[in-house]
């Protein structure tokens, strides 16, 4: 199961319609390779303004997912400067991620995180449901509480849409510090939130890291084996860093 990686890049908010060059260039590389292509799901989370502009641009290589979506139930309306699945859907993104803490700080909670994987009905589109424990939350031993907390509140009224989710563990201390947590904790972390998900929910559910991945802490990863893949920030603006990630991940 699962014998592919995801390697998802988040722009955040960045990039112009000039940076599609680097996306051009992760595709080309992708084409170019074989191997990789059978080996991993690239995906690129742009802000909503790129979509259509890079989808239409690249191959079928790289797949497009948006970094949020509306938690209002109806595809239009009016709800001024929020985007719908069905609009996500008609740009042909493929993923959507649900729950950052960069969402959760300025005001996107558990409420209306669930709401929001609830009105995934409306499309096929994949959630990246975001979940991370707080620098406190960390020192005092609360983290895995926390997350699976996170996790339970998020889903548990979306038993059905199981199948579209691919879950995201990013401590927050670790997102643009350069720090990540040590492999062991991470390997023990990601074994317990595994077995968590199949005793709750009955199921296999992918579970990729996210926090600080680059081209030169990737092979710290590789002995995870319930990790999935990375949701990757900062290093994935630059085609260079994000290819070099997968390059040593698999040197
Ligand atoms: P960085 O890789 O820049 O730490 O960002 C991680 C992240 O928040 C991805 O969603």
């Amino acid at each position: 199961m699962y014998s592919k990686k995801y390697f998802i890049g988040n722009w955040k908010m960045n990039g112009l319609k000039k940076d599609l060059v680097q996306l051009k260039k992760v595709d080309s590389f992708l084409i170019r390779n074989k191997f990789l292509r059978k080996s991993i799901i690239s995906i690129f989370c742009l802000p909503n303004t790129l979509i259509d502009f890079y989808r239409t641009n690249l191959s079928k290589e790289i797949k497009i997912g948006s970094q949020n979506v509306s938690n209002v139930n109806v595809s239009f309306g009016a709800n001024t400067g929020f985007v719908s699945f069905r609009m996500l859907k008609d740009l042909k993104c493929e993923y959507v991620l649900i729950g950052h803490s960069e969402l959760r700080s300025v005001g996107d909670n558990d409420k209306s995180i669930s709401n929001k994987i609830k009105n995934s009905k409306q499309s096929k589109l994949k959630i990246v449901l975001c979940v991370g424990d707080s620098l406190k939350d960390f020192k005092s031993g609360t983290a895995y509480k926390k997350v699976t907390n996170q996790i339970l509140l998020a889903l548990k009224n979306n038993k059905k849409l199981l199948n579209k989710i691919i879950i995201a563990y990013e401590p927050i201390w670790s997102i643009g510090s350069g720090i990540i947590p040590k492999t062991m904790y991470l390997k023990n972390f990601f074994d317990k939130l595994n077995i968590f998900l199949i005793k709750k929910f009955k199921k296999q559910i992918p579970i990729i890291y996210g926090g600080s991945v680059s081209s030169k802490n990737i092979k710290e990863f590789k002995n995870i084996k319930k990790c999935n893949g990375f949701l990757i920030g900062g290093a994935s603006l630059k085609s260079k860093n994000y290819i070099d990630i997968i390059k040593n991940y698999y040197n």
